[in-house]
Order: C-alpha cells, then structure tokens, then sequence
C-alpha cells in the first residue's frame, strides 16, 4: 500500500484554494492508505514569523485540517519541527542536490522577489526540507496542488541522485497526486493569481472559517466581466475571473467545468455567484463549526499534535538512521 504524506504551512486558517487543492484530496485518500500529515512550521520560519502568531496559526492548521475531516486516530497528524529526523534528513539532502537545481524553482524566485540577496538561505534550500519530510516516510503518493509541482520533481531528483550515489535504490519514486478542476485556484481580485494567504486583501480569497455573510459579500465583489457565460471552455479562456469561478463550483459539486457551462450558459454573473456563494457556505459551514469547536482546546490540540509526531517519529527515526549509515556517519547510539 502506498503511504501518503503530505504538509501545509501553518498560515492560520487554510484557503478554499488549500482545501480544493489539497486538503479534501488528503481526505478522500484516507480511506485506502496510511497517511502523515503536516503542519511545517520549519517551512513557515523561512520568512520572518511573529513568535505568538506562528504558534496560534500552527494549532488553527491542525484544527481545520481536522475540521476538514482528518482523523488523527487514524493516520498521523503532527508539527514538523517535533520530528528531528525532517531537519536531519534535510542537511544531507542539502548536500545532495545541486545548487543549478535550486536556481531553476520558479517559487524561490516568486517569494525572494526582486531582493534576492535579502532573502534567508532557508527560503532558498526549502526544497530539500520538503523533500526530507516525504522520504523520511518513504511515502510515495503526495496529494498536493499544482504549484508543488516542481518541488515534487525535484524531490525526485534528489532521490535518484542519492540512490546513485550510495549504490542503492533505497529511496522511492514519489508520484504527486494532483486534481484535475482544483489543482489551481486563483484569487478572487484577479484571475491570473493564486488564491494565497500571503495576498494581503482579505477579499482575494475565502478562509474555511468565513461566515456565510462574507463569503456572500466576497463572491458578489469578485472581480469578473460583464459577458455571460459562454457555452464552451474554449470560450473562457481569455476570461481568467470567469474560468476561475466556474473551476470552483465544478469542484464543489465534484463536476467537469463543461457540465456547470451547460447549466449555466447564457445566465450573467447576477446569477452564477449567488448560486456559487451557496455552494461554498454549505460546504464550509460543518467546516467553521468544528474548526472553532476544536480552537476553544488549545491543551488538547497540542497533545494530539505531540502524539501524531511520537508516532511519527517511530517511522521516520530508522529510516534516518538507514540513511546515515549509508551516506558513512557512525551510528550515535
Ligand atoms: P502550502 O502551505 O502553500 O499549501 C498547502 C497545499 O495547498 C495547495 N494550494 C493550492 N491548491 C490549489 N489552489 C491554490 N490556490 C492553492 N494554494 C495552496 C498547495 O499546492 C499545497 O498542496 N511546500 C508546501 C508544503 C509542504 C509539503 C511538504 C507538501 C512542505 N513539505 C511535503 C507536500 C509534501 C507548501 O508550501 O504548501
């Protein structure tokens, strides 16, 4: 059986693009795999992160991934940095993969920006990190969103090379699991963006937690065109707002965009977005409600995180130490 890991910043609570994207994907491999899931606060701390916020949005991830329906009796739930072996494995990964590598991920250029000499050397090496938290695991299917894409190939690649390296086929191919309709959701305020938390206007996007009021008022202010839908994909592709919206209710609704264009065709916006804004508050509702249920225990959260990172760390630890003796450091114990 394949095992599935995958992680989530802990930007607080997660976007609708996160849940599309990823999170309902984890949920629905639930059933038929092992999985491990993680908030990577290590990951978080490669940009500047207020200490009390990072702590507060830390158990606010683990709540709505919860919220969403992870159960972590089930599978294994945790913070990153509970888990030694991801930063461990991460510094010899650093030591496997090429710095031409590196220089080729468009998201190191796209979060460094124009300052590139400002940005933390971690921002810069995050990809090796990422890909020590999949193969301490030697999980193999990772469910994720478009825009990791590139960061799972080069997980790849640092595994070959290492395989190569050390003689041995010790790690394994890792496949991205990424969906079809949602795989890229785009901002509410412009279309040719992805629907992230690091926008600053709140109105570019819908958190799990809103309440049926905002996401009413976010979606009648999203930003689209005056034509009506058309009949046809093709017809929307010059049309970014229009195409995202409908990628949206497609997934919701778990249909092809062909099959909301033909209910819809010919019917404007006035009409599409109060329907669209219903489907998104039904499906968020339970989703608020648990997530503050589950806020309201931040002692609990906590220890449900520890244990998920005690279980696993049981995995994870035999695999680093398979790994170091391969690469020839002596044992430490
Ligand atoms: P992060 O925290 O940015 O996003 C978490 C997941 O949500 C997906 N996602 C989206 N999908 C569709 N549309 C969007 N607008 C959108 N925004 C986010 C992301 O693709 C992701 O699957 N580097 C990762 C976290 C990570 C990880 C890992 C993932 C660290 N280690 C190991 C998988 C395996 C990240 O920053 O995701």
């Amino acid at each position: 059986m394949a095992r599935v890991f995958s992680g989530i910043q802990p930007s607080g609570v997660p976007t609708l693009g996160n849940y599309l994207g990823a999170i309902r994907n984890w949920v629905a491999l639930q059933d038929a795999h092992d999985c491990l899931f993680c908030v990577v606060d290590l990951h978080a701390i490669t940009v500047w992160q207020d200490p009390s916020g990072l702590r507060q949005a830390t158990r606010e991830m683990a709540a709505s991934v919860m919220a969403c329906g992870i159960d972590p009796a089930r599978h294994i739930l945790f913070h990153q940095s509970a888990v030694p072996a991801h930063a461990e494995l991460a510094w010899i990964f650093n030591c496997v993969a090429r710095l031409g590598w590196l220089n080729r991920m468009t998201q190191f250029k796209d979060k460094s920006g124009k300052d590139r000499e400002a940005a933390s050397a971690g921002l810069y090496v995050y990809p090796n990190l990422m890909a020590a938290d999949i193969l301490a695991y030697h999980a193999t299917l990772v469910p994720v969103g478009d825009d990791q894409r590139q960061h799972i190939e080069l997980a790849n690649d640092i595994a070959q090379k290492f395989n190569h390296d050390y003689g041995r086929e010790f790690f394994p191919l890792i496949e991205a699991a990424i969906p079809v309709t949602s795989a890229r959701v785009m901002s509410l305020r412009d279309g040719t963006r992805k629907m992230s938390k690091s926008d600053p206007s709140d109105q570019s996007r819908i958190n799990l937690t809103d309440d049926t009021d905002s996401i009413v008022q976010k979606i009648r202010k999203a930003k689209t065109d005056p034509a009506p839908l058309p009949e046809t994909l093709a017809e929307l592709e010059a049309r970014p707002e229009a195409r995202n919206l409908v990628g949206i209710y497609a997934a919701l609704t778990e249909a092809t965009p062909e099959d909301v264009l033909r209910r819809f065709a010919g019917q404007g916006f006035g009409q599409f977005k109060p329907a669209l804004a219903e489907c998104v508050a039904e499906t968020l509702r339970p989703i608020r409600a648990e997530t503050l249920r589950l806020m309201a225990d931040t002692t609990a959260l906590d220890a449900g995180l520890r244990a998920g990172a005690a279980r696993a760390a049981a995995i994870a630890e035999p695999i680093l130490r398979e790994t170091q003796a391969l690469v020839g450091l002596l044992p430490a114990r």
